[in-house]
């Protein structure tokens, strides 16, 4: 008789075998099927479309091209990544992240479609966000250099950190097909950071003078994320008052790793 398949029970486990099975493709699948089943492109097919005004949609398609300039840069960063991953463990982690990018990147450019974007290609290169451009180039840089804590540091933490924040805060405020589409990537980018945390935390308790060379990366990286994300909730009519707040959400989930500067 065919074994029956248990829900992984992870929270007991040791730390290693935890780290182990959490990145795993097995875990993968089960959280991806707890959200994803049943939807297309990444929402329901019966939520109905909310009327958005010409200035609307025009706002978020312009968000949606510079959305889709982060998830390529994760996408093309994690797969670089993969060639010079310390181990199994975070090759096969990368993988699942490589999948993840390439269907949020998916499902963004449909919503574009939905939109009435015949060609989102040509609308990505019109408006998206120069400093994400200008992040994106750096990361692929460090990524081309092997980098490994410093490209994992700018892609697992600052760049996801920085859409986990405005995703969250965009999908509070979107239309009800563009908030379910941002919330299943929201769930996604929580398990990238978590990687990126763990993996880099590890390094930084064995080797701590690594530190000063990844506070530089922050340094040099912030002031780009900042701009792009304020840029984002200008244009999502975020009130000025809330935005400090979101930077200080994004401030803390990178000071989580110890950099305060
Ligand atoms: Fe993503
Ligand atoms: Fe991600």
């Amino acid at each position: 008789m065919p074994e029956e398949a248990t829900p992984l029970e992870v929270h007991g486990l040791p730390h290693e075998a935890f780290l182990a099975e959490v990145h795993s493709f097995e875990f993968w699948f089960q959280s991806v099927q707890g959200y994803l089943a049943g939807t297309s492109y990444g929402h329901r097919p019966g939520v109905v479309a909310e009327a958005l005004s010409d200035a609307e949609r025009e706002r978020l398609v312009t968000i949606l091209c510079s959305y889709c300039v982060g998830e390529t840069a994760a996408l093309e960063a994690a797969s670089g990544l993969i060639a010079f991953a310390p181990n199994r463990l975070t090759q096969i982690f990368l993988s699942t992240q490589v999948v993840d990018e390439g269907r949020h990147i998916e499902v963004l450019l449909h919503r574009m479609r939905e939109l009435g974007i015949a060609d989102p290609e040509v609308e990505i290169a019109k408006r998206a966000s120069p400093s994400l451009l200008h992040f994106k180039r750096r990361l692929l840089e460090l990524v081309a250099g092997r980098d490994w804590e410093a490209a994992l540091f700018a892609q697992n933490v600052i760049l996801e950190a920085m859409e986990f924040t405005v995703f969250q805060t965009h999908a509070q405020r979107a239309d009800p097909i563009t908030a379910e589409v941002l919330r299943g990537i929201v769930k996604d980018e929580r398990r990238h950071i978590g990687f990126g945390e763990n993996e880099l935390g590890r390094r930084l308790r064995a080797a701590p003078h690594m530190r000063a060379r990844l506070g530089e990366v922050k340094k040099e990286l912030d002031h780009l994320v900042l701009e792009c994300f304020d840029e984002t909730l200008r244009s999502l009519e975020v009130p000025a008052s809330e935005r400090p707040s979101l930077g200080r959400d994004y401030l803390q989930a990178v000071a989580r790793l110890g950099f305060t500067t």
